[in-house]
């Protein structure tokens, strides 16, 4: 059985007094959510303490959105896997496409950080997808194969998570047609020896679309930007259906 994850990427945004903001109204929503969905919120750094404490007891897992490769060193500005694993955070994003195109993230690198979280018991979620121009000259299928190929060598595909994010749809109001994000996803799952890991998909999930998003057959759940950011939006994103 596939896990269903719907996880929240909260970005840059989000000072620890917002975040606790964001929270106490969002807890109140969860009473009714259905026991097997797992509920992520990949926050940023600053605020993973504070939070992981307040969500002591609460069925919200604590992501991060990085984590570096080595046990420690002279690394400045990177965060330890053991750093996040020390404060209670279970989940890490790999491999975003913002960090792939604005901080010089690349398949090498993305393995090797997928391998280091999972090595200090984090489980990451490895994004991967297309741009619009490498869609519109029919390379969708042979860029995502490739990221996979690239980024799973010596993974634990039974500690993993995957995100189909095609990167014109994120950030953009312009959502992935369904049925092909269900393909695409189906096509993510052909390459896979493992066929339980879960793979979300994710690029401008709005509440009004969630519902037919989850009703597709190979996508496990969603990562969620923007609508993340917002209680009563998530919240619905969270209780679909
Ligand atoms: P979006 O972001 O929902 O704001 O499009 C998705 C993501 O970047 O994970």
């Amino acid at each position: 059985m596939r896990q269903i994850i719907i996880a929240g990427n909260w970005k840059m945004y989000k000072t620890v007094r917002d975040a606790s903001e964001f929270l106490q109204e969002f807890l109140q929503h969860l009473e009714h959510t259905p026991e097997g969905r797992e509920i992520v919120l990949c926050i940023p750094a600053t605020s993973l303490w504070v939070i992981s404490k307040s969500l002591h007891g609460s069925r919200i897992r604590l992501g991060a959105q990085n984590v570096h490769w080595e046990e420690e060193g002279a690394f400045t500005g990177e965060i330890a896997p053991g750093m996040l694993t020390e404060i209670g955070v279970r989940y890490v994003v790999v491999g975003h496409s913002e960090r792939r195109q604005y901080f010089g993230e690349t398949d090498e690198t993305v393995n090797k950080r997928l391998i280091a979280a999972q090595k200090a018991g984090l489980k990451p979620i490895l994004c991967v997808g297309e741009t619009k121009a490498q869609r519109d000259s029919g390379e969708t299928e042979k860029i995502i194969i490739s990221q996979l190929e690239k980024g799973l060598p010596g993974v634990d595909l039974a500690q993993l998570v995957i995100a189909y994010e095609p990167i014109w749809a994120i950030g953009t109001g312009d959502t992935c047609e369904v049925k092909e994000a269900n393909r695409v996803i189906g096509v993510i799952r052909s390459q896979l020896s493992n066929p339980d890991v879960p793979i979300q998909y994710g690029g401008s999930v709005k509440p009004n679309l969630i519902d037919e998003i989850m009703a597709q057959p190979e996508i496990d759940g969603v990562l969620v930007g923007g609508a993340s950011l917002v209680p009563q939006d998530f919240a619905r994103i969270v209780n679909y259906f």
